[in-house]
């Protein structure tokens, strides 16, 4: 009893000391920044809310440009997407030598998966359903950018992304709020550690706030319109997550909520975000986010800027509206004092919180920027997180793992390219050292086996569609021939093979921004080659390259083995191999679905059942819910991925079948690796309520657990369940949940599952 007292004792005064530290530290940084913002002009104050772009200046050009110009004056608050410490050291010395109050910039960068080092595509990366691989590429991802001058990046992008024709579907999660929401928590801490003052961590910033996702038609910019019910409960949990997990920063998206361009969207910026979410950090406008307003429809550039102020924003990306026309509305009381107040203070604080006051110059260390990025080390974590986003869809007689032997066919576009393994958004990859497949596949098996080459086709039959998905020095380079003599290469090359390996698909900018696609099949030019290449009889391998996901209803019936690697990132090259040739056992698993054709787009495995559901198994009946041209199943569902070994499941095991309020419910299966060989599975838990005040999803993923199984091996995976993993949102926004019928379910995806019931009661 006594040491238990004291115990508590102790922990009382801990926490007593931490929280005064916190406010020792907290009003230290107030009365600092009170005192500087007594000395600002209003011009310098609304210096602060520019972020001008500076495109990619120079060395040397830095102090004598426009934006230096600026920077004395005390115009600009910080810059992006520069890249190197020379020069970022060149425009900070501007700010804190020349300007009059001598406040350091922030330089942000979209670091979004990865620096020099580059990991998967975000959508790859989420198909881990590793939340600590994912926090460690982002650790690396802020060593390497700190490293270079860098400290705020523009991620994580949490978008929820339901329709596959929206390119930028790539840079995010995929469909499912639970996995959004872990993954969004895990890169915050990745980048900003447990302190945003050292020199290795950087500031997050979470985007696109709000429902960027959602854009109509899947057209990239376009309108959004939901439901509350749908933002609360499939939405907005990811950007929320951020927010509680301490994310620094959030970025407004372009598109309008409720008939409001987010970045007037006081509701959006102010009630929620801050009110209802209690974040405290900024709040910065997407690339020319106000001015775009006018396009909108919302007024002129002053009106839209004051807009923008009066909703919650701090800081404006590019545009200079804040800038060129907040002194104007002060003075016409369309803004008041204390909201730029407000604003400028946010900026300070972040400024303050990055340590950039006590050394202005703590990102930029030369000698860090030359040991500390695309290291061995790095290299070596982004090929192994790159072999296990790899998603195996399909591997009939086993094809694969191949064998380090005979003669290996590689073909297809994407097969001896570097420039587009990185993927879309690859802002600081250096493009010549990335590696191809080619270069990867030959490495691995030195000379234990003959790897020949052809390409096969070119990424489409279009030269004008080839040259817009091309962008940024990503172009494959045009075949001039005529597809038939480039096919007749490939198909000469494999008859001399074993085995046929295609590695083709999109090429990288066929996704990312403003890369919306109608059409979400595999280029016809390449379905060609693939048709070919089946001819010959040989047994061929897709490497299939995609940033999202496509309809592949005819690749899945006709092609043997079908290994989904997104893009991999600078060593996808090289990770492609290990897992061709079994070094790694795919683990990957779908965060998005794969639908048969555009026409079931949107689709996703958290539908609701509506009142004239298709019953199961079935395809079509007359006045059901369905299609009269396609069933309404997907090719692959969310959560499916196979591996080289198979897992089976045991049926579930609840610890009850009736429960009160207080308790909570163990739900168990045994799974077994029934293969010959070592793997990890991901061991989902979906939970479907039954009945409810509002109608509810058919399941929703509310745990999952990547475990690691030798051959032969059986473990007991359990989840504990409690009431408050039965929350949502009812038609009042109030986050409860309801007693009743509760269906339990687990499994290896999200259509073959395991389930019992329980009752729940309140
Ligand atoms: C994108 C953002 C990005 C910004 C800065 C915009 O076009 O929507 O995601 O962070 O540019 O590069």
């Amino acid at each position: 009893m006594y040491r238990k007292l004291s115990f508590l004792f102790i922990a009382v005064f801990l926490l007593a000391q931490c929280t005064q530290e916190k406010k020792g530290s907290n009003s230290k940084m107030d009365s600092f920044i009170d005192d500087l913002m007594s000395k600002m002009t209003v011009e310098e104050k609304l210096g602060q809310l520019n972020l001008p772009g500076a495109g990619d200046i120079t060395t040397g050009q830095a102090s004598s440009s426009d934006i230096a110009k600026k920077i004395r004056e005390g115009k600009v608050g910080g810059l992006f997407n520069i890249k190197s410490v020379a020069k970022i050291r060149e425009v900070q010395r501007v700010a804190v030598e020349e300007s009059r109050l001598k406040i350091p910039l922030i330089f942000g960068m979209d670091v979004i998966h990865g620096y020099e080092t580059v990991f998967p595509i975000p959508l790859g990366l989420s198909c881990t359903w590793d939340t600590s691989l994912i926090e460690k590429s982002a650790r690396i991802a802020a060593v390497e950018a700190s490293a270079d001058g860098i400290c705020w990046t523009f991620s994580p992008m949490v978008d929820i992304g339901r329709d596959a024709r929206w390119g930028r579907i790539a840079e995010g999660s995929g469909e499912d709020p639970y996995l959004g929401s872990q993954i969004a928590r895990a890169m915050v801490k990745g980048y900003q550690g447990d302190d945003l003052a050292k020199n290795n961590t950087i500031m997050a910033c979470v985007k696109h706030y709000a429902l960027y996702g959602a854009a109509e038609a899947g057209r990239d910019y376009n309108t959004t319109d939901m439901s509350h019910q749908r933002m609360y409960n499939d939405y907005f949990p990811p950007y929320k997550a951020a927010a509680d997990a301490g994310a620094g920063s959030f970025m407004a998206s372009f598109n309008e909520v409720d008939g409001i361009p987010a970045t007037a969207n006081k509701w959006l910026l102010t009630n929620v975000l801050r009110d209802q979410w209690g974040f405290g950090g900024f709040v910065v406008t997407d690339y020319t986010g106000i001015n775009e307003m006018m396009d909108h429809g919302m007024g002129d550039l002053q009106t839209v800027s004051s807009l923008a102020l009066n909703a919650g924003i701090d800081m404006d990306m590019v545009g200079e509206g804040l800038l060129t026309t907040t002194q104007r509305s002060l003075d016409e009381k369309k803004v008041s004092m204390a909201q730029v107040d407000a604003a400028c203070r946010r900026i300070l604080e972040a400024k303050y919180k990055l340590g950039l006051f006590d050394d202005p110059y703590k990102y930029c260390d030369e000698n860090r920027a030359k040991t500390e990025v695309f290291t061995d080390a790095h290299r070596k974590e982004a090929r192994s997180i790159a072999a296990q986003s790899f998603v195996l869809l399909k591997n009939d007689n086993n094809i694969l793992p191949l064998k380090k032997s005979g003669t290996i066919a590689l073909v297809g576009p994407l097969a001896d390219n570097k420039e587009n393994m990185p993927g879309t958004w690859s802002v600081a990859a250096n493009f010549s050292k990335a590696t191809s497949v080619l270069t990867g596949l030959k490495e691995v098996v030195g000379n234990q086996a003959k790897i020949i080459y052809a390409k096969g086709s070119n990424l489409d039959a279009d030269s004008s569609f080839e040259e817009r998905a091309g962008m940024f020095g990503k172009a494959l380079g045009r075949d001039k021939r005529s597809p038939a003599m480039i096919i007749q290469e490939a198909v000469n090359v494999a008859k001399q093979a074993d085995v046929v390996v295609a590695a083709l698909g999109e090429a990288a900018e066929m996704s990312g921004e403003s890369s919306s696609r109608s059409n979400i099949e595999i280029p016809e030019a390449q379905k060609d080659l693939l048709k070919a290449l089946l001819k010959t009889g040989k047994p061929v391998v897709l490497v299939l390259f995609t940033g999202r996901p496509l309809a592949l209803k005819w690749e899945n019936e006709n092609i043997p083995a079908i290994l989904n690697v997104w893009f991999g990132g600078s060593e996808a090259g090289y990770a492609v191999a290990d897992v061709l040739f079994g070094d790694v056992n795919p683990s990957g698993k779908l965060s998005t679905t794969f639908p048969q054709n555009i026409g079931q787009v949107p689709i996703y495995y958290a539908h609701k059942n509506t009142g004239r559901p298709l019953p199961e198994g079935k395809w079509f009946q007359k006045f059901r819910s369905n299609y009269l041209d396609v069933s309404n199943d997907p090719v692959y569902p969310f959560g499916y991925g196979l591996s080289y070994t198979n897992f089976s499941y045991s049926d579930i095991k609840l610890s009850d079948t009736a429960l009160n309020a207080d308790r909570s419910l163990t739900a168990a299966v045994t799974v077994t690796n029934s293969g010959s060989i070592d793997g990890k599975e991901v061991v989902q838990l979906y939970i479907r309520d039954v009945i409810g005040s509002v109608t509810r999803p058919i399941k929703e993923l509310k745990g999952f657990q990547k475990i690691e199984l030798k051959a032969g091996e059986s473990k007991t995976v359990s989840f504990s369940i409690t009431p408050e993993e039965l929350k949502f949102y009812n038609y009042d926004l109030k986050y409860d949940w309801e007693p009743g019928e509760f269906i339990i379910m687990i499994g290896g995806n999200s259509r073959d599952v395991k389930s019992g019931k329980v009752n729940w009661v309140k």
